[in-house]
């Protein structure tokens, strides 16, 4: 089959595009014929050699996909060749096929394309956990979504919304990506550099600030959360795109009940795959009756991967970016 590898850690310009084995399913898993791959800055930070759940080169990026189902390994029941699903990796998604435990993969319904199936699973489950699992979000509650334009945020913001936030304030990096995180469902957006975020978000709130602060940047992001995350509040630490660990004080956390709390969905997808399926199947069945819809901001072949990777690492992309074997 064709196949994206990682050859050797390195810019976008490692990606190669070759000819590799099949693989082939073990006992519990699953072998999915990709028609649509999706791009997650973890396949950059894998690129580079900074993913914690990473394999080391060679191999193949990629973990989300959609397609139908070409062979089942031994044990696996419930599941059919031929289903049309969304799955879940470890990695080796950019390929024309993949092989994937079948508690990762969810038969897609009716309504739901195999693209969306692609896009769906770390965005759409991570957006789900870091509010309703992580960040415990209550009916009426401020939330503050970081990089609210990218994959996982305009996934959040629509969600913050259906979960029941009062007040859903964005920040993104530039001003051009403003308009997609308000379309995405942000009452407010804050364009990071442009406007000091803690001011606008105590501005925005009457000086309560945001009871749930989603941070994927790290760095002094993080670290300047504690200016405006309000008392009782949570701030889901679930990302280092900025490539710097932001710092907590515990001086900041116990005389205001405020907590800060880690999110992987690569770790549960490694360790707990089975706690993952109330938020899978409550994202499913939002995206089924259109209550929810991924944003798709690029669609790259497969042996454009370099493209698509550059693009994303460009700070520049919208939403999620789809690859087509
Ligand atoms: N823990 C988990 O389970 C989990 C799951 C999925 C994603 N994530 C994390 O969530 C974040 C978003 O992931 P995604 O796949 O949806 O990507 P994305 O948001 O579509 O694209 C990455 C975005 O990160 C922002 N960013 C901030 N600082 C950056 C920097 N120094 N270099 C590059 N980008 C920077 C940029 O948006 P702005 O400039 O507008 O901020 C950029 O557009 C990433 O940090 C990712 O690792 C974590």
């Amino acid at each position: 089959m064709k196949a994206i590898v990682v050859p050797r850690y390195g810019g976008p310009e490692v990606l190669s595009y070759e000819d590799v084995a099949d693989p082939v399913p073990g006992e519990g898993e699953v072998l999915v014929r990709v028609e649509a791959a999706s791009l997650n800055f973890a396949d950059v930070l894998l690129r580079v050699g900074r993913y914690h759940q990473g394999a080391d080169p060679p191999t193949i990026p990629g973990l989300d996909v959609g397609g139908t189902i070409g062979a089942l390994g031994p044990g696996v029941s419930g599941l059919q060749v031929g289903q049309r699903v969304a799955a879940g990796l470890g990695g080796g998604g950019y390929a024309e096929l993949a092989v994937a435990r079948a508690s990762l993969v969810w038969p897609l319904p009716d309504t739901v394309s195999t693209e969306t199936g692609a896009a769906f699973p770390i965005a759409g489950i991570t957006a789900y956990n870091i509010l309703a699992l992580a960040g415990r979000l209550a009916p009426g509650e401020t939330v503050v979504v970081h990089s609210a334009a990218g994959g996982v945020g305009t996934t959040a913001s629509q969600l913050a919304r259906l979960l029941g936030a009062g007040l859903v304030i964005g920040t993104v990096g530039t001003a051009a990506k403003a308009q997609a995180a308000r379309e995405a469902g942000c009452h407010e957006v804050i364009v990071r550099g442009e406007e000091d975020v803690a001011v606008r978000v105590n501005e925005l709130t009457a000086g309560a600030g945001a009871d749930v602060i989603l941070d994927s940047i790290a760095g002094p992001t993080l670290t300047g959360g504690f200016d405006y995350l309000a008392p009782f509040g949570r701030l889901v630490a679930f990302g280092i795109s900025s490539g710097e660990p932001g710092q907590a004080l515990s001086s900041q956390l116990h005389p205001l009940n405020r907590a800060v709390v880690g999110y992987s969905s690569g770790h549960y997808r490694r360790y707990r795959p089975d706690a993952l399926r109330p938020a899978a199947e409550a994202v499913l069945g939002l995206l089924a009756d259109g209550r929810l819809r991924l944003v798709v901001g690029a669609r790259f072949p497969l042996a454009e991967a370099a493209h698509a990777h550059a693009l994303i690492e460009s700070r520049a992309s919208i939403g999620k970016i789809l690859l087509a074997p």
